[in-house]
């Protein structure tokens, strides 16, 4: 059996989009991070942003919750202006943006 074939990215990030962190359930600030990540030009080269959503990621005071990885940062309170800032920051920089991080897995 081979394996399976994924696309070469550098940055994981996963939005919760649960009841909890988008009660309106229309996902709509995971429309705005992949709108953002493809404006940045970011769904290429060197530091690609690989995007996904989430049911409840079992944080649920604060959200909306997201957690980048390969830097295991779980980021919380997200509206656009804070994906704006993990975007350039994070992503851009390499950078992780301490006032929004609450968790860094292992750390
Ligand atoms: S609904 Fe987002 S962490 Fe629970």
């Amino acid at each position: 059996m081979s394996k399976p074939a994924v696309e070469r990215y550098y940055y994981h990030a996963i939005l919760c989009c649960g009841k909890q962190c988008e009660p309106e359930g229309d996902r709509s600030l995971f429309h705005y991070l992949k709108q953002r990540i493809a404006e940045e030009g970011l769904e290429s080269g060197e530091n690609v942003v690989r995007a996904n959503r989430a049911g409840c990621l079992g944080v649920c005071e604060q959200g909306p919750i997201m957690v980048v990885y390969p830097d295991g940062v779980w980021y919380y309170n997200l509206n656009r202006e804070n994906i704006d800032q993990i975007i350039e920051e994070h992503f851009r920089q390499g950078k992780i943006v301490e006032s929004l991080a609450f968790h860094v897995a292992g750390g």
